[in-house]
């Protein structure tokens, strides 16, 4: 039976790593109906609003999409899509695996922690004033409920897993209150996880640990903000953000998209690597049920890195979007 999944290509880069993306889902035998939907900045151009409500009622009845990267214009214009899409479904767990790939990157070769983001609330809440000329405010939303279920999505994910350890990254020696209400969460949820040891680091520390030794760490759970930056840090560890996957997953419906944005310096020009998004859709054929068919494009794409095969720009070599995506698809059909 064929799955009906929604498909955002996105802007930018978007629709080149979604169509390579495509390419080797088809040959791992899976069977997918997308229901492709438009968003962001030139689909505002036609419909007067960059998200429309089709591509919400898809992604609802669907339950499940692949997104490419959607830009946002820097310091004026629209909401941010990915934001909006994120708190409108309440898709409040972003998850977001960093692991290294066979031959990549030598020097962090053997990291595997997994980024647990809280996605809906934190300083991306959307709540800035300016409150006069010359003095702007932005507030730092953190709400029990948020921080408590993002905590329980951390504990129970990392006990699926076999992950032997949590750890919050807070800032809560400054701000006392709103992630001091983060932990006092995290240490309440930790209690009835007694088989995960539960750590505690502050984020500036974190940081730190992530470039000397990533491995200190397994899951991590922490807010917004600190989950971006960390996890951009996490992609260049790794081999740069044309490799690192995310889901975003809420409890009606589930977002799969890199975690890179749409690259508008490499755009058009067949230069983006594609296995950030092939990544999240294994990531989503888990959760659609298809496991094994994940974990076929899994084990060939590490397969592929270790024997040396061709890589694109990125990673130091000359393999285009589509010849990239094509050597891993006829890999899977040989497999
Ligand atoms: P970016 O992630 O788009 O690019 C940062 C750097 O990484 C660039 O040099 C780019 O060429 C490179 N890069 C990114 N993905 C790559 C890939 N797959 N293969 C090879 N190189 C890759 O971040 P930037 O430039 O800060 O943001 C561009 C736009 O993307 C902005 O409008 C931003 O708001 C949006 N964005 C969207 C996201 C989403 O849709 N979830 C996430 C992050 C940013």
């Amino acid at each position: 039976m064929a799955h009906t999944i929604t498909l955002i290509p996105g802007d930018g880069i978007g629709p080149e790593v979604a169509d390579a993306t495509k390419l080797v889902l088809e040959a791992s035998g899976v069977k997918i109906e997308w229901d492709v939907q438009n968003a962001g900045a030139e689909v505002a151009e036609k419909r007067g609003t960059t998200l429309p409500q089709e591509v919400l009622d898809s992604i609802r009845k669907n339950r499940v999409a692949l997104k490419g990267p959607i830009g946002t214009p820097i310091g004026k214009g629209f909401k941010s899509v990915n934001v909006t899409l994120r708190q409108t479904l309440d898709l409040y767990a972003n998850v977001r695996p960093v692991r290294s790939l066979p031959g990549v990157e030598p020097k962090f070769e053997g990291t595997d922690i997994v980024i647990v983001r809280e996605n809906t609330e934190d300083l991306y809440a959307g709540l800035e004033l300016m409150i006069m000329p010359g003095v702007a405010q932005s507030i730092k939303l953190i709400t029990a409920v948020a921080c408590t279920r993002i905590c329980e999505y951390a504990f129970d994910y990392a006990e699926r897993l076999g992950r032997k350890r949590v750890t919050v990254i807070h800032k809560a020696n400054i701000m006392k209150l709103s992630d001091g209400l983060l932990l006092e969460c995290f240490r309440k949820v930790a209690q009835l996880h007694p088989k995960i040891d539960p750590q505690e680091m502050i984020v500036d520390a974190c940081a730190m640990t992530l470039v000397r030794n990533a491995n200190r760490v397994d899951v991590l759970v922490t807010e917004n903000l600190y989950g971006d930056i960390l996890s951009d840090l996490g992609a260049g560890l790794v081999g740069g953000l044309g490799i690192v996957p995310g889901a975003n997953i809420g409890k009606e419906a589930a977002v799969f998209e890199a975690v890179h944005g749409s690259a508008p310096d490499i755009a058009g020009k067949g230069l983006a690597n594609p296995t950030a998004l092939i990544q999240s859709a294994i990531m989503m054929l888990h959760h659609i049920g298809e496991g094994a068919a994940g974990t076929k494009i899994e084990r060939t794409l590490i397969e592929h890195f270790k024997t040396g095969g061709i890589r694109t720009p990125d990673l130091g070599g000359t393999a285009t979007t589509t010849t990239f995506a094509e050597a891993i698809a006829n890999r899977i059909a040989k497999a």
